[in-house]
């Protein structure tokens, strides 16, 4: 008889997971991540494949899923649109048809939104957003984590977001209602959060600030991307000027709580949205925010193919 498996479920944004199903990927990621640094064989996936779909480039994502795949016993598939019929207009319902009888999970990242969602609606196996433009999960379930790594609990903290109101931006929304933290959100006039494509129910966890330093002020974490997200290179240099104060500076983290920590989902681009001491500096946790990418996303595989262990 085979084994009974946890009902489909998909990993589209941060809220498809409750707060209670985040403690235990948290308990999960920390056991997951401690056997891997002891060299301890852990392979539930045994026999299970990942279809990683790639329609922008990745350093992060791509070795990470497919790293953490092999390290939990399964393999991998690695599709672009460059060299399989996605980028040929074979239309996704029919690719998520095909692909989802074929192998046992789908990491997809893409550019809208609705491309992931119209995927997951057609497969039949579980799909996980490896970016879109609207959202980066599994980017802020690494933030979270390294976080409570080096903090605690995030809950009633304050997360201080400088720089553009992006797919990050909107995900860090989206965890803070959910966990109860306050996210104080500081973005060039023009580049706003739409609170609607966040996709969060109320103004609640988060405060608008105007000046990036006052956002943070009293922070415990202040975190940023780039200023050019993939699939807006159009607009480089309207940015490049726009977002000109918007650089995580020593004084904003001097504005910060003493033990604030920084953070940024990389690649970084030093002297524009992050200043090279800052990032180079004491209070970043950046390469363990990188590294820790791959222990949740094996904590998060393994949750979605086999439920709670
Ligand atoms: N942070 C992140 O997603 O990195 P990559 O674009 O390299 O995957």
């Amino acid at each position: 008889m085979s084994p009974a498996l946890p009902a489909l479920r998909h990993y589209l944004q941060f809220s498809d997971l409750s707060a209670a199903e985040y403690a235990y990927l948290f308990e999960r990621t920390a056991v997951i991540k401690r056997k891997f640094k002891a060299y301890e064989k852990h392979q539930p996936l045994a026999d299970r494949t990942l279809a990683m779909i790639f329609e922008k480039a990745s350093t992060r994502t791509r070795v990470s899923f497919e790293a953490g795949m092999y390290q939990l016993g399964g393999s991998v598939v690695h599709l672009t649109t460059g060299d399989s019929q996605l980028g040929r207009a074979e239309p996704i319902e029919d690719s998520a048809k095909v692909i989802s009888r074929m192998v046992d999970l789908v990491m997809i990242r893409t550019y809208e939104q609705t491309k992931i969602d119209r995927f997951a609606q057609h497969s039949r196996v579980p799909v996980i957003n490896g970016l879109t433009n609207e959202f980066h999960p599994c980017q802020i379930l690494a933030d979270l984590f390294t976080f409570i790594e080096h903090r605690g609990s995030i809950a009633g903290k304050t997360v201080a977001w400088v720089g553009d109101g992006n797919n990050m931006a909107n995900t860090w929304l989206q965890a803070a209602e959910l966990l109860g933290f306050t996210v104080h959100l500081s973005t060039p006039s023009g580049y706003e959060v739409d609170q609607s494509v966040a996709g969060i129910r109320s103004g609640q966890s988060y405060k608008v600030f105007a000046d990036p330093m006052q956002a943070c002020e009293g922070a415990d974490l202040v975190t940023t991307d780039v200023w050019t997200s993939m699939g807006f290179e159009a607009e480089n240099e309207a940015r490049k000027k726009a977002f000109a104060n918007w650089c995580v500076s020593t004084e904003m983290m001097a504005a910060a709580q003493p033990d604030a920590l920084f953070m940024h989902c990389l690649p970084a681009h030093r002297g524009e949205e992050v200043a090279a001491d800052v990032i180079d500096g004491p209070q970043s946790v950046v390469w363990d925010e990188a590294e820790n990418r791959l222990h949740v996303q094996k904590a998060l595989m393994e949750f979605l193919l086999l439920g709670r262990l």
